[in-house]
């Protein structure tokens, strides 16, 4: 990949304020992007797009929460408006609950869940799709998103039923728009890391009864490659799916998950 390899794109990211989202902002910004930055954390997405400052022509960003369909509807908006269009999207954004077997799962936490996880992404591409038609017809150039599934999205999950559930549904939502965009400039992929080394993971790892310590231990033992996944290791695959290079990858759910989903 070389430097300006993103250049004079557009790239939209959800949950941005942190974690894969922040660290694609960075990497795409380095290779010559303009970015639109969503959270729904307006601290953490302060604190992000604070490197930024004095970029204000290329980096916007917008508060808002994924599971509402406005918030897809006011960012598409404003990278139309900015940036008059739209060429990458990295639907990032999600949520994790605490592990639990279903029985005893509250059914507002599954609720939340699917709106958060699974309709934000779906409400993401239903308004990112069209901007991105209409790019391709201008440029002939292809766009691409990438959607954040996960290895519980490929596999089945114990204790994490609702989450493993909504991105399965991640990656049937990808697939499918992959078939019904590819003829229209646009190539869709997900994106599904097993446990990585960011905050959402290891909040999960405090939360569990065992101690952080051993559930980490416990975690690992289950992952051929035996650790958990680093930030730019999952990142770098994101850039990957979106690259020009990478023109004839569409409809995939890429694992990078130490070897998990080799079994
Ligand atoms: N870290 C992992 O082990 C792991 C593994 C597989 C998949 N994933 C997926 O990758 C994505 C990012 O994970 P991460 O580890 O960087 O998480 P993270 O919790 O570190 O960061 C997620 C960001 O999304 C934001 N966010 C959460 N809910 C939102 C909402 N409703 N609206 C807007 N913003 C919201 C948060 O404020 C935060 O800035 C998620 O979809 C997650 O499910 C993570």
């Amino acid at each position: 990949m070389n430097d300006s390899e993103f250049q004079g794109k557009t790239v939209l990211i959800s949950g941005a304020g942190r974690g894969f989202g922040k660290r694609s902002a960075d990497c795409f910004f380095k290779k010559g992007a303009n970015l639109v930055l969503t959270d729904f954390d307006d601290a953490m997405l302060d604190k992000a797009m604070a490197p930024y400052t004095g970029h204000n022509e290329r980096v916007v960003g917008l508060s808002g929460d994924i599971g509402q369909q406005q918030t897809s509807v006011n960012a598409a908006n404003l990278a139309e408006k900015t940036f008059g269009g739209l060429d990458i999207a990295i639907n990032n954004a999600g949520i994790v609950h605490p592990q639990a077997r279903l029985d005893v799962l509250d059914v507002e936490i599954v609720e939340n869940i699917i709106q958060v996880d699974l309709l934000g992404v779906f409400y993401a591409m239903k308004y990112q799709l069209p901007l991105m038609m209409k790019r391709h017809q201008e440029t002939g150039e292809q766009c691409n998103i990438v959607n954040l599934a996960s290895a519980a999205g490929i596999m089945g999950s114990p204790m994490l039923s609702a989450y493993s559930a909504a991105k399965h549904g991640v990656v049937g939502l990808t697939r499918s728009a992959a078939l019904e965009y590819a003829r229209k400039g646009i190539r869709i992929n997900a994106v599904c890391p097993a446990f990585t080394d960011t905050d959402m993971a290891r909040n999960a790892l405090h939360e569990s009864h065992h101690g952080a310590e051993e559930a980490e231990r416990r975690l690992v033992a289950n992952v051929p490659l035996n650790r958990l996944a680093k930030i730019d290791e999952v990142v770098q695959a994101i850039l990957w799916a979106c690259s020009p290079k990478n023109s004839f990858y569409t409809g995939q759910a890429l694992s990078i998950d130490g070897g998990l989903s080799a079994f």
